[in-house]
């Protein structure tokens, strides 16, 4: 185990090509008007969007319907492929807000993407305690397949990978997330198979651990609360409380 951790922390050490790239989170968002996002093109909520927007919104004193604010960028984002400035312009509209208090939070939180991004959208997680069960491997084995680094789109427009902070998924590291779904326990080898898969088109059905756990007990199989009956609690607890 400490000698995993020390060949680990001296990985750290030795810049891997993948590391030169800047990471997600210290990206400094700076607007540049361009074909694709400007403020001039049009956008709003289709109808469904609107349906959903409204739900949300409703669930909010008629005050504070700017809480709505990260769900609604959420909505723009998959409508529109990414929170370009016109999704934030209608968004602050839609709630009453001035533009730059949405700008301030799309550009706070890595789930919203300034920008295009392929296909699938994979978020490699390198936090320590990804990166001390082997993050950098698993960057190292999706970059150089895909011969992109961090912050890059293939030029099929298939695959963008991203360098991102704690997903929360730790208990099953390393990780990373693929759009919406989480794949754990990753190695080199079962993150390359991943995406073979995902070129030919399948979408692997079994998220999750790819370890063959089922979700993250130890890899020794359950140790507590075998028995098939609940323990009967009231034994256990002062008949007065
Ligand atoms: S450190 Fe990677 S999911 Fe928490």
């Amino acid at each position: 185990m400490f000698r995993n951790l020390q060949k680990n922390l001296q990985g750290q050490l030795s810049r891997k090509s993948w590391q030169i790239s800047k990471r997600h989170s210290s990206i400094v968002s700076v607007h540049r008007d361009t074909k694709l996002n400007n403020p001039s093109l049009p956008f709003e909520f289709n109808s469904e969007n609107r349906k959903r927007a409204d739900e949300v919104i409703a669930k909010y004193p008629p005050q504070y319907k700017k809480a709505a604010v990260m769900a609604l960028l959420d909505l723009g984002q998959r409508q529109a492929g990414f929170t370009s400035i016109a999704v934030m312009n209608y968004v602050a509209k839609y709630l009453d807000m001035p533009p730059m208090r949405v700008y301030e939070v799309a550009t706070f939180y890595t789930m919203y993407n300034r920008s295009n991004v392929g296909k699938y959208r994979i978020q490699i997680c390198t936090t320590t305690p990804c990166q001390l069960c082997g993050s950098d491997g698993i960057m190292e084995a999706v970059s150089n397949y895909l011969k992109i680094k961090p912050g890059q789109t293939t030029e099929n427009n298939l695959f963008t990978i991203q360098e991102v902070e704690c997903l929360g998924a730790c208990v099953n590291a390393p990780m990373l997330a693929l759009n919406d779904d989480y794949y754990e326990d990753l190695t080199p080898s079962s993150v390359v198979e991943l995406l073979k898969s995902l070129e030919a088109g399948k979408v692997p059905e079994k998220y999750g651990p790819l370890s063959g756990r089922d979700s993250c007990e130890p890899f020794s199989g359950p140790n507590v609360l075998l028995g098939d009956k609940p323990t009967d609690i009231s034994k256990l607890t002062r008949s007065d409380l």
